[in-house]
């Protein structure tokens, strides 16, 4: 079954009872059993639902494993596997650029639980290789990387990481399985934030976490009963509607990111233009090699100040200033002040996090609008310095 007929046809007959063409939402806390122990297969819907069971069997096929548990949102999946293969002691290893909330939970939750947080350039295969000791449960990334668009080497983490016994974990939240198929690549975990382009229209909050092997999975799934961050069968049906255009919006938001990062490219005003699509992004040959495709976002920095960042962010006609991405409605955000503000400003910069930094999230409107919205932006810029300076000669 090719991917598209899978966001469609995986895990979903007709609802056998009714004939219904779609799954009903079994919002039901509880099912009758006949006699005590004697259910269907569903006993409480913390543990078990089937609306939530169908989303978990697509998502599952869709990265091509057989086990995922869905959350109550990306970062209670994180947590799921963080908590399952954490212990004090014991290290990870994470990249520089990383999701800001990946960064506060393993720095805030699991650091003062006496877990060492190694944060460096991972690219750096040798520098990479010399941080994995005995010491070290999980090498997790993200890649493309949040907000930067960075690409880091599957193959090559794993490689270093299973010769010294560590589980590799990649957030594909930016990729999705449509362009990115980590467990192909050798991950053993793989999560993902289904909020963004998974869930797809900006109206749930979902995660979740997949693995291919049932040992490494059977503690997550413990955890999601046990701890009980489940999402709601409503939330599931949601994301059940979203993934079944999946295909049509990825190649969409690809179309639009690629028009907008070559509109972007060489602009006077913008200093660095950050996706994987362009010749000289640094990762250009990896994402070619490990990626069907470059994705849907598109991060770039102003050149000039903070004050034209918030100028600009605050009055574009189709970009939506907000938080979140992966949605058909366009986004804009500045990192340094929103998904990254949990990164103090020092460690921002250590991190090569600009703080005239704006990351899009093209949606699915016209390609020639989104361009057309940024580049009159950056034309309203270049007016407000030309009169500025007037206003500065003229007071001379
Ligand atoms: C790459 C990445 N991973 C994880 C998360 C966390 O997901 P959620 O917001 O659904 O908890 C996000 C959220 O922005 C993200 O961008």
């Amino acid at each position: 079954m090719k991917f598209a007929t899978k966001t469609i046809h995986a895990g979903q007959p007709s609802e056998p009872e009714t004939g219904s063409l779609i799954a009903p939402i079994f919002q039901t806390s509880t099912y009758e059993q006949e006699g005590p122990g004697e259910d269907k297969g569903f006993n409480y819907s913390r543990t078990n639902n089937p609306t939530r069971q169908r989303l978990e069997t697509i998502l599952a096929e869709l990265e091509g494993v057989e086990y995922a548990a869905v959350f109550a949102s990306g970062l209670a999946a994180e947590n799921a596997v963080l908590q399952a293969y954490l212990r004090p002691g014991d290290e990870i290893v994470i990249p520089n650029d990383v999701y800001g909330g990946t960064y506060r939970i393993l720095n805030k939750v699991y650091q003062p639980i006496g877990v060492t947080i190694k944060q460096f350039d991972v690219s750096n295969l040798e520098a990479l290789e010399k941080a994995i000791t005995s010491k070290t449960k999980l090498v997790w990334i993200e890649t493309p990387t949040n907000p930067r668009l960075l690409i880091y080497d599957i193959v090559e983490t794993v490689r270093l990481a299973h010769a010294k016994g560590a589980l590799v974990v990649v957030d594909n939240t930016f990729a999705t399985p449509y362009f990115q198929q980590p467990f192909e690549l050798g991950a053993d975990i793989v999560v993902h934030s289904v909020t963004k382009y998974l869930g797809g229209h900006s109206d749930t909050i979902q995660g979740a976490a997949m693995a291919k092997d049932l040992k490494v999975f059977e503690p997550i799934k413990f955890l999601q009963n046990a701890t009980g961050a489940v999402p709601s069968p409503f939330d599931c049906w949601l994301t059940l509607r979203g993934l079944k255009t999946l295909e049509l919006r990825m190649e969409r938001h690809a179309e639009n990111a690629t028009a907008i990062a070559n509109a972007l490219y060489g602009h006077p005003l913008v200093k660095q233009v950050y996706f994987p699509g362009l010749p000289d992004h640094p990762g250009h040959a990896i994402a070619k090699k490990q990626m069907t495709g470059f994705g849907g976002m598109v991060s770039f920095e102003i050149d000039g100040t903070v004050a034209d960042v918030v100028s600009f962010v605050k009055s574009r006609r189709y970009f939506t200033l907000a938080e979140s991405l992966g949605g058909v409605k366009s986004l804009l955000c500045h990192p340094a002040t929103m998904t990254h503000a949990s990164i103090p400003a020092e460690a921002r910069a250590e991190l090569g996090l600009s703080d005239t930094l704006i990351r899009l999230s093209p949606g699915c409107e016209n390609a020639k609008d989104l361009v057309e919205d940024l580049l009159e932006g950056l034309a309203q810029l270049e007016i407000e310095r030309k009169s500025t300076k007037a206003v500065a000669v003229s007071a001379q």
